[in-house]
């Protein structure tokens, strides 16, 4: 999984080996793989739950999303981020959220599809392997049913910096 998952796209983040086992010691309910039936590694996604229930920012949030290339255009993403939608709607989430490159479009396009609205561009989120700035990021969120007034998503009128989200 993890050799496969790391190369199946430039666009897919690839993380350490200790990246991963956090999220599955964590968050395991969070960690999906789609797998055909002869057992190949067809698409994964990861999250987590996290945010104070106190200020109404308690939410699901998606770490990873990829579908292998020959795998695509199947509706395995959406069903992927479907069942991540509903392990957050149990725990209480307010809403889901997730981190794209602005570059993405078909991810951008996808998400929108999928209800996810822009909420923020988070400014040189992604940076290069050298450590160098490489690119914006949009914070893209939909709201749970707990958000009645759907207050999570309303557009920051400017963008943040990473230092600036939590
Ligand atoms: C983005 C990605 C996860 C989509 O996976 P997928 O399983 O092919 O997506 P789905 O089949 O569920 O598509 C759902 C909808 O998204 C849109 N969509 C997905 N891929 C698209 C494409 N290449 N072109 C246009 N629209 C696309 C369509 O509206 C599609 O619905 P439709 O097929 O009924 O028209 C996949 O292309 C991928 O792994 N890309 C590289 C990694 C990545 O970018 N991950 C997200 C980073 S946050």
């Amino acid at each position: 999984f993890l050799s496969r998952s790391g190369n199946l796209d430039p666009l897919t983040e690839t993380y350490g080996i200790p990246f991963y086992l956090q999220y599955l010691a964590h968050w395991p309910e969070y960690f999906i793989v789609a797998e055909a039936p002869g057992g190949e590694l067809m698409g994964y996604i990861m999250g987590k739950a996290e945010g104070s229930v106190a200020r109404e920012e308690w939410h699901g949030h998606v770490t990873a999303l990829s579908v292998a290339p020959e795998f695509r255009r199947l509706g395995l993403a959406a069903k992927l981020m479907e069942l991540l939608e509903e392990i957050s709607e149990r725990k209480g989430g307010f809403f889901v959220d997730l981190f794209v490159r602005v570059s993405n479009q078909v991810a951008v396009n996808m998400y929108k599809q999928l209800g996810y609205s822009v909420y923020r561009t988070v400014i040189e989120y992604y940076s290069a392997s050298n450590g160098e700035p490489d690119e914006d990021a949009y914070d893209m969120r939909k709201a749970l049913s707990r958000d009645t007034e759907k207050k999570s998503i309303i557009p920051l009128p400017h963008p943040v910096r990473p230092e600036d989200i939590e």
